[in-house]
């Protein structure tokens, strides 16, 4: 099933079930929102998880693009993304969580043909201020599917005020012999699905207010459920990315991690321009600029006339066109180039000055904090000059 399949059937199955289908928002939260970048689907959904009647009704289907920076790090590994699609789907105080889980299962089964035998989920076990959720546990027994219980991994918030519940969060396995273990031991339990129970409200304070209704909320990751939909070792092998695996290659060559790392990052760049913003020291510019000089790091490491003005404008054109944004590739370019030459000279000038430390003995925290703050040189970079060489 390739990507455009996998949609498909997602927004179906919900369709025929009473869903409609919401549109796509930007990366870039309305204004006055804290939150630098939409990191889930329910994001631009909080107003109506917190009970605001949405025009379309109290069923909803959508595909959501999402940034996470807390994965940063770990960009490279099999699963993990800056940039990713998800699929989701809502019912603002309509049916109930048990409900959702029995259509998640027949989905996953029926419309996706994952063998049952595969699943395994985690449920919230309870803690002083919230009870267990004996009616999910219940009911993944009765359909016969292993059950986890955890505390933290089962509670789910997009910050720390909002909307928030427990949820139970389906994996898969991807090991070669029959499954083992449970998902928070064993890595080859892929999380795929996460169902919210979105319950509470939480203040600044720390407090939960219990919200008027129950909301249930979905994400289904699509990178990830298309990588083990194709049978693949990694989210980087799924269709969605075979113009970036065709094209790299040719361009650079580069180890298998950091070739991720530049596909991953190079790709959420070009979103993130396509969403409008532009490089800055601070907020979502900082997050973009993190993400180029990141990529240019590595490119850099083994040849520094490597430049992502080399990127094909057919790939530029293809990421735009398949999350939806009109972007117009020149500034795209725009932005690209004029990152890098501002790196490039920050570079030669940081090279300059640590070199004169050097020469001096080894970098101390006081260089450190030099570097960062007079000559605009964070740590991480400093590093990366020292590897560099
Ligand atoms: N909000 C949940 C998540 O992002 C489900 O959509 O995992």
């Amino acid at each position: 099933m390739d990507s455009g399949q996998t949609v498909n059937t997602f927004i179906d199955f919900f369709r025929e079930r009473g869903h409609g289908l919401v549109g796509e928002s930007t990366l870039v939260p309305e204004p006055g929102d804290p939150v630098l970048f939409t990191t889930s689907g329910m994001h631009p959904l909080t107003p109506y998880l917190l009970g605001r009647p949405h025009p379309l009704g109290r069923r909803l289907v959508g595909v959501q693009r999402c940034l996470r920076t807390t994965d940063l790090d770990e960009v490279g590994d099999r699963t993990h993304l800056t940039v990713f699609q998800m699929l989701g789907s809502w019912s603002l105080g309509d049916y109930d969580g048990v409900q959702s889980i029995r259509w998640g299962y027949e989905l996953l089964r029926d419309g996706y043909g994952i063998d049952p035998g595969r699943l395994h989920v985690t449920v919230f076990g309870g803690d002083e201020q919230v009870g267990p959720d004996t009616d999910y546990w219940r009911t993944w027994s009765e359909l016969g599917v292993p059950v986890e219980p955890t505390v933290e991994d089962n509670w789910w918030s997009n910050g720390p005020v909002g909307p928030c519940g427990t949820d139970t969060e389906i994996f898969v396995w991807t090991g070669d012999g029959p499954p083992s273990g449970t998902p928070t031991v064993d890595p080859r339990w892929v999380e795929v699905w996460n169902h919210v129970s979105m319950r509470y409200r939480r203040h600044e304070d720390g407090s939960l207010e219990p919200l008027p209704q129950t909301s249930i909320d979905t994400g289904l990751g699509l990178e990830r459920l298309l990588t083990i939909l194709q049978g693949k070792e990694s989210v980087f092998e799924c269709d969605v990315f075979e113009p970036w695996n065709t094209t790299i290659p040719r361009l650079w060559t580069l180890d298998e991690r950091s070739s991720r790392l530049v596909i991953d990052h190079l790709r959420s760049s070009v979103v993130v321009i396509g969403d409008g913003v532009s490089p800055s020291n601070t907020g979502r510019g900082y997050v973009l600029r993190r993400l180029v000089r990141r990529t240019l790091t590595t490119l850099w490491r083994d040849d520094p006339s490597r430049t992502v003005m080399d990127l094909p404008p057919v790939l530029v054109e293809d990421t735009l066109r398949r999350f939806g944004q009109p972007g117009d590739i020149g500034r795209v370019y725009d932005v690209l180039r004029d990152e890098e030459r501002r790196f490039s000279g920050l570079l030669e000038r940081g090279r300059q000055e640590v070199s004169r430390r050097l020469r001096r003995g080894g970098l101390n925290e006081e260089d450190y904090r030099s570097l960062h703050e007079t000559h605009g040189l964070p740590r991480e970079l400093v590093d990366n000059l020292l590897t560099m060489g």
